[in-house]
This record gives C-alpha cells, sequence and structure tokens, in this order.
C-alpha cells in the first residue's frame, strides 16, 4: 500500500464525507471510473470533533464494492480502542490525531505491526514541532487545513509552512498529505510545498464530472511540481 501511494502521487484523494450516501455504491464506481488512487474515509465521534459521521460498519459494508485503498482519518477521542474495528473493516491506512493521542508512537506502531499504513494527523493550531519527534513513527503525515469537522471549509493558507517543513525534515519516504479545502486555487501552493496527498471533497463531489476534478487536481498538482 505503502509503494501503491509512492508511485502514484501526486494524488487526489475523494473525502467520502462529501458523497452522496443515498448513492454510495454508484458514488464508489464513479470515482473507480475516474481512477481515484485513494478513498479517504472521514470518521467523526460527535466527541473529538462537533459532529458525526459514520464507522467501520458502514466502511466495512462498501469494502467489497472496489479494490482502491482506503485511508480512515480517524478524528476520534480514543482512536486505540477501535483499531481493531477498522483494520478489520479493510482499511489500508489510519489515520490518528496527535490532539488526541498526545503520546502516539504505541498505537502507530500497533497500527504498522498489523500490516497498515500508520498516518499521524495535526489540526491547524498545532505546531510542526509537536508532530516532529514521531515522524520516524508514521508512513503519512497529514495536515489538517482547516478546523476538523466539516467539510466545504475555506482553507487557512498557514498551514503550508508545516507541509515544506515536514518534506524538509522527513525526506521523500514520507508521504504527506493536506486535507480541507483543497481545490484548483489551493492545490498548487501544497504541491510546491512538497504535498503528494490532496484530501478532496466539495472540489470533488460539487462537480458534475468527477474524473475531470480529479484529473485536473492531479495535473495541476504535477505542474506546480515539475516547475518548481
Ligand atoms: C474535515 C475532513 C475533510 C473534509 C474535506 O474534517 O477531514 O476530509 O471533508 O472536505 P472539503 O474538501 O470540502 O474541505
Ligand atoms: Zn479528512
Amino acid at each position: 500500500m505503502l509503494s501503491h501511494l509512492r508511485a502514484r502521487r501526486p494524488i487526489a484523494a475523494p473525502s467520502m464525507l462529501k458523497c452522496d450516501f443515498a448513492n454510495l455504491h454508484r458514488e464508489i464506481e464513479l470515482l473507480d471510473s475516474a481512477e481515484a488512487s485513494l478513498f479517504h474515509w472521514d470518521v467523526m465521534d460527535g466527541h473529538f470533533v462537533p459532529n458525526l459521521s459514520y464507522g467501520a460498519m458502514v466502511i466495512k459494508s462498501v469494502r467489497p464494492l472496489t479494490e482502491t485503498p482506503f485511508d480512515a482519518h480517524l478524528m476520534i477521542s480514543d482512536p486505540s480502542k477501535y483499531l481493531n474495528e477498522y483494520i478489520n473493516a479493510g482499511c489500508e491506512a489510519i489515520t490518528i490525531h496527535l490532539e488526541a493521542v498526545p503520546e502516539p508512537v504505541a498505537v502507530l506502531n500497533e497500527i504498522r505491526r498489523r500490516g497498515v499504513v500508520a498516518g499521524l494527523a495535526i489540526n491547524p493550531e498545532t505546531p510542526f514541532a509537536a508532530a516532529e519527534p514521531f515522524l520516524k513513527a508514521c508512513d503519512l503525515l497529514l495536515v489538517m487545513s482547516v478546523h476538523p469537522g466539516f467539510g466545504g471549509q475555506k482553507f487557512i493558507p498557514d498551514v503550508v509552512s508545516k507541509i515544506r517543513d515536514a518534506r524538509a525534515m522527513a525526506g521523500n519516504d514520507l508521504i504527506i498529505s493536506v486535507d480541507g479545502g483543497i481545490g484548483p486555487a489551493t492545490i498548487g501552493q501544497c504541491a510546491d510545498a512538497g504535498c503528494d496527498v490532496f484530501v478532496a471533497g466539495s472540489s470533488v463531489f460539487d462537480e458534475p464530472c468527477y474524473t475531470t476534478a480529479i484529473a485536473a487536481l492531479q495535473q495541476t498538482a504535477r505542474g506546480t511540481q515539475a516547475c518548481c
């Protein structure tokens, strides 16, 4: 899974929070025909963030519909309690929040031990320095560019320096992802800073054609990286 992500970067990963849940099967088919490389599942517990979404049961039920890798973005207070459920649901990557688990090494090690990509997310107000001691324990760093909890928010440009710092510090092996307010106007600066995976909710699902939307985002990211 790590090699899949590394080989395909830049990746625009649809944030399933913004999909049409009345037609989830169809949405997955459309994203597969758009050649999405990663599905981003936003899990919210109404406690760590002020919103509720879906959990492992829903993810597990759609897992047989596609071979595209799943990343569970766990915006929940005690992720270690639920790791098994998300691994058993077939998630190939699991991302936990540093703000929920201030000493994340044991949880990240456990995710890796189970053969799953271990991701660590930081909120906009969390400095890069807080995540730095844990970079070696994770495969993926998720830089939140909105306050977690809702789709459709405005991109916070201040976070771009964290992407740049992480890339400079960790080299090319670390997968760096950005999540929130990513679209044609914001993806370039993140790509230029060294980001690999661009989580995109509104800028995919609000568009009439997912193939065009994903290809355009990836092309913009690639163009920015290529020229810098
Ligand atoms: C926010 C989520 C995001 C969000 C992205 O808490 O983690 O994945 O759904 O949606 P857009 O792209 O609309 O900001
Ligand atoms: Zn997310």
